[in-house]
């Protein structure tokens, strides 16, 4: 099948187990909770990449993913019960081990609920998420991060769910000409004039090159230490100590702070985005961060964006009310959204400053290429 993503980009969009890049993104682990909100003898639903499923935390602590319903009249096996590593369903009480074997059937002869079972995933904890794996046969090993295992705090923010394709959100990491212009407002917010128009007033050098792990951008100026942006296929990107940009909140010089953020699909018009922290920070840095991100985390944010969006108000109007941090995640909303939930891709119109998209792009069709022949795809490994 030939891919040619000016004529086909729905395959790369759709996520569905049956489309092509739904196969793809099925040879990946991806976060899909974090750890912190599953408590023990806990069961919730979950929908990821098109697919509803239910993770529950055993009374033992361990993580479990299984199928959405119950195998005999299929109610929702979240509301059921958590006893010990199994689950117990609501309507008429059977109960699956983790591995999604029934175990027991109140009122039915013995011998039946060994022929029942319904599928199970895969499931680790890893930087305090938990990590799923829902493609057929033996999961390859979780990718680690290096970067984020080292000495320091180990922030978790608070999931974040965007009414749009995940490629909106994947694109967007490798973009790095939107920045000038995007965050115009955040970033000229508490400087003093200099009297030059901020958006053009920037020398910003950047190229992107493909690596191991995804694709890597450097950033120069001609009056500081470059910064770098790294794209983990497929769907994570991380700024690196020195990168000053998209601090997730913290109001300190982005040396001290890594962020890596994976935008997993929950379907095709929704994207859920996990962020992690690794802060270089005293107690009580730490504390007045996490006082600024509770003011942060108690605005919707998506809801300005939708204001902005609906022409109701402009983002210069918004009052100090909205902290300048939070206000880069308005600004990404209101350009990523404004794309259209799922961006008709085949219509744009890539010029010098996509040098990053178009690669992302390339490496995307030539994987799903790849896949879609039977050829081998590439290895990726961890950045290190
Ligand atoms: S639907 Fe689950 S036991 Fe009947
Ligand atoms: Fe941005």
């Amino acid at each position: 099948m030939a891919i040619d993503l000016n004529v086909e980009w729905q395959q790369v969009w759709r996520t569905a187990p049956d489309t092509l890049s739904g196969r793809f993104l099925r040879r990946f682990w991806h976060p899909v909770y974090r750890s912190q909100d599953l408590a023990a003898g806990r069961a919730v639903p979950l929908q990821i990449l098109g697919e509803r499923f239910t993770l529950y935390r055993g009374e033992g602590g361990a993580a479990h993913i299984v199928a959405f319903r119950c195998a005999h009249r299929g109610t929702q096996l979240s509301t059921g019960w958590v006893e010990g590593d199994c689950l117990r369903c609501l309507y008429h009480g059977w109960k699956y081990d983790h591995t999604g074997q029934c175990v027991e059937q109140p009122g039915e002869d013995e011998g039946f609920a060994g022929k029942v079972r319904i599928r199970s995933y895969p499931a680790e904890e890893y930087l305090g998420l938990v990590f799923a794996y829902f493609g057929e046969g033996a999961p390859p090993p979780l990718t680690h991060h290096p970067d984020f295992e080292g000495p320091g705090i180990l922030d978790l923010e608070t999931p974040e769910l965007w009414p749009c394709n995940f490629f909106n959100r994947v694109d967007n990491a490798c973009d790095i000409g939107h920045v000038a212009f995007t965050h115009a407002v955040a970033l000229q917010r508490g400087r003093t004039s200099t009297g030059e128009d901020p958006r053009f007033a920037r020398v910003r050098q950047f190229s992107s090159c493909e690596t191991d792990y995804g694709i890597e951008t450097t950033i120069t100026f001609p009056d500081r230490e470059p910064e770098y942006f790294h794209y983990h296929m497929p769907i994570a990107n991380q700024n690196s100590e020195g990168a000053s940009l998209h601090r997730g909140g913290v109001d300190t010089s982005g040396a001290r702070n890594k962020r890596i953020s994976w935008r997993v699909p929950v379907d095709d018009d929704n994207t859920v985005s996990f962020s992690v922290n690794l802060f270089q920070l005293t107690e009580e840095e730490y504390e007045a961060y996490r006082e600024r991100r509770r003011v942060t985390d108690a605005i919707d944010l998506p809801a300005i964006g939708e204001d902005i969006l609906a022409g109701r108000i402009r983002e210069a109007e918004l009052d100090e009310g909205v902290p300048r941090p939070a206000l880069f995640s308005v600004e990404d909303y209101v350009t990523q959204i404004g794309q259209g939930p799922v961006a008709p891709r085949e219509n744009d119109r890539l010029g010098k400053i996509d040098q990053g998209v178009i690669m992302l792009r390339k490496i995307w069709e030539r994987e799903l290429k790849a896949l879609a022949e039977g050829r081998p795809l590439k290895e990726w490994t961890a950045k290190i």
